[in-house]
This record gives structure tokens, sequence and C-alpha cells, in this order.
């Protein structure tokens, strides 16, 4: 029960000093808090800027040691990588998903044999990053077709896993992917392999500076919202994360962040199961941009940030992992 009373009642005593302030505090955000996404592109020595994301980077192989042991020094638990495709290697399957010596498998297998289990990697399971018409499973007269597209999916992950990932993150929002994905699993000796789901997938106009950073914002045809969900409604989204509970996800992510903090709060409310949020590159282009010109203070991250903590995330996927320290204030 809430009670006090002013006179007698004054609120804004502790709030006088700063450590008093400090002593009251109910959130705060740790390293363990965050998830790191690292973008990655053939070539030798390029750290490329992304136009659409301020002071957010893609990384060739040969500098990627170097991303992750800085992740690793700032005591992050975990990376998710995401390909940038050369165009030549897309295809309307979006086989190079299945490709052993693709981007992504390069990249697990080199951060495991230099850091083992220092770090955890996760990787999106979604065509999306290969295919020649931008979505992310396989298409037939515009429609994202469900069954098949999850036959490729388990290849992915089954390859993604042999590789040594550790958490797969099936992003695609195929229905039934989660079971499929699980079962194949176990049947090939990846019984301990996580599940992240990503079971509460928003179709969101906050994806399209990602887009630019993976390259399929120019080749994407219409929207996906014949697969993501509609961002008005928020029963559908508790049955999503049921069936994925049941289909065997380890943990669920809600998508984009800040825009659904309703929903990460219902998720654990409803579930307690571990909630990720992801901060998309929507939301951080937003922040970014508008501090870099002045229109607000850099705070405005730490803000964001906690209030996915306050809603009940676990932890956060955000552009910002990799510079907490000169961020959060
Ligand atoms: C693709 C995928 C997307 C993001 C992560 N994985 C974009 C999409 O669905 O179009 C978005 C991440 C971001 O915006 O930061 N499966």
């Amino acid at each position: 029960m809430i009670t006090g009373k002013f006179p007698s009642l004054r609120l804004r005593r502790s709030r006088k000093r700063d450590w008093s302030r400090r002593l009251i505090q109910e959130n705060n955000l740790t390293p363990n808090d965050f998830i790191l996404p690292i973008f990655i592109i053939d070539g030798k020595n390029k750290k490329q800027p992304i136009k659409s994301m301020p002071d957010v980077y893609r990384y060739t192989l040969d500098k990627l040691s170097f991303v992750v042991d800085k992740a690793i020094k700032k005591k992050l638990p975990m990376v998710a990588l995401f390909p940038h495709t050369e165009l030549r290697k897309k295809n309307s399957l979006g086989s190079e998903a299945l490709n052993e010596d693709n981007l992504v498998c390069r990249a697990i297998q080199l951060i495991k044999k230099k850091f083992k289990n220092e770090i955890g990697i996760m990787c999106d399971v979604a065509l999306d990053p290969y295919t020649s018409h931008g979505h992310d499973g396989l298409l037939s007269s515009g429609y994202v077709l469900n069954d098949e597209t999850i036959n490729v999916l388990i290849n992915q992950s089954l390859l993604q896993a042999q590789m040594g990932c550790d958490v797969l993150a099936p992003s695609d929002m195929m229905d039934g992917r989660i079971g499929m994905i699980r079962k194949s699993l176990d049947k090939n000796g990846y019984k301990m392999t996580q599940i992240l789901s990503y079971a509460i997938k928003y179709a969101s106009s906050f994806y399209e500076p990602f887009r630019n950073a993976v390259g399929s914002r120019g080749l994407l045809k219409g929207n996906k919202k014949n697969y993501q969900m509609d961002f008005r409604n928020s029963d559908e989204a508790l049955r999503e994360v049921a069936l994925d509970i049941n289909e065997g996800a380890d943990m669920v992510m809600v998508k984009p962040g800040l825009p659904y903090l309703d929903i990460i709060k219902l998720v654990k409310e409803k579930f307690k199961i571990p909630v990720m949020a992801y901060q998309v590159s929507g939301e951080y282009s937003l922040l970014s941009n508008a501090i870099n010109k002045g229109l607000i203070n850099k705070q405005a991250i730490t803000e964001s940030l906690i209030a996915f903590k306050r809603s009940g995330a676990n932890a956060i996927v955000s552009y910002y992992a990799d510079r907490l320290d000169k961020i959060l204030e």
C-alpha cells in the first residue's frame, strides 16, 4: 500500500542532495545489461562509416578481434553479428545463408578460436541479409512462404550452431519455427545451443537505418506486414510469446524498444522469462542525430536506456553498448 500525506511527507526531501538521490535509486545500468551489435563486411582493413547511423561502423574480419576484445574488456556478456552481404552474393532464395564460408560463419569461427567462451555470440536467423528482394524468407507472388522458409532457417541455424554460435536468434517471424529449429538442434547434438526468439517483432519504420547498414534497404520490395506484427496489437504479442516458450525458446526479444515498453512489462509480468529489448537503429539514429545537432543533451541516452530496465527488460541490444563509459551519466 502506498500511503503518506503532505506536509508530514515531502517527497522532495529525499531529492534534495545528490547522495540521497543516489541512495534511493531503483534502477541502474551495468555492462551486464547490454548486447553489442556488430556489422561485418567483406574486404581488408576497413572500418566503414554507416551514413544512417552516426558513430557506428562496418568492420572487415581482420578488425573484428579488436572490436570483440574491446567488448570483453568492457565486460559485455554478448555480441550480435550482422553481415553486410555483397550484392552479387544475393539471390531470391538467399542461398548465401547456407554457405559455410559466408561472412557470419567466418566471423563466428574467428571469435571462438581467439576468445573461447569469454563472450557470447548471437546470430540472427533470417534470410534478409541474403535475399535479392530483402525479405526474411522465400517469396511467392509477394507473399513470404512460411513452412518453406522454415526449412531453410533450420539449416541456417544448424550451420551457425556448428560454427560455434552460442545463441541463435530467429528474427524472421515465421509461425512454428522455434519448435522446428529446437528439434533439429537437439537431434544433431546441439542441445545446449540457446534460442533467443524475436517473439515480438513489429513491422516498424524504426528499422530503416539498419536496412541501410546491411545493404537491404534499396532492395526491399513492399513491406514486411504479412509476417511482422501490427503495432496496434498487444494481446497478439502475448500469444506469440506463449507459443515460442512452448516450442523451446530460452529467452524472448521485444523489438523495437522504446515505443513498446508496455509490451516488455506485460511479457515480463505474465511469463517470468528473460526478456531482451532491442533499441533499434531508428531509435539510435533519432537520439544520436538530435544530440549531435544540440537539440537535446546526451543524458537522453541514459534516460532512454533506464526506461528499458524500469519496464522489466533483462538486457538491451544497443548500438551504444561499446561506449557506455562515455555515455552513461
Ligand atoms: C532482420 C533484422 C532487422 C533488424 C534486425 N534483424 C530488420 C528488419 O526486420 O527489417 C533491425 C535492427 C535495427 O533496426 O536495429 N531480420
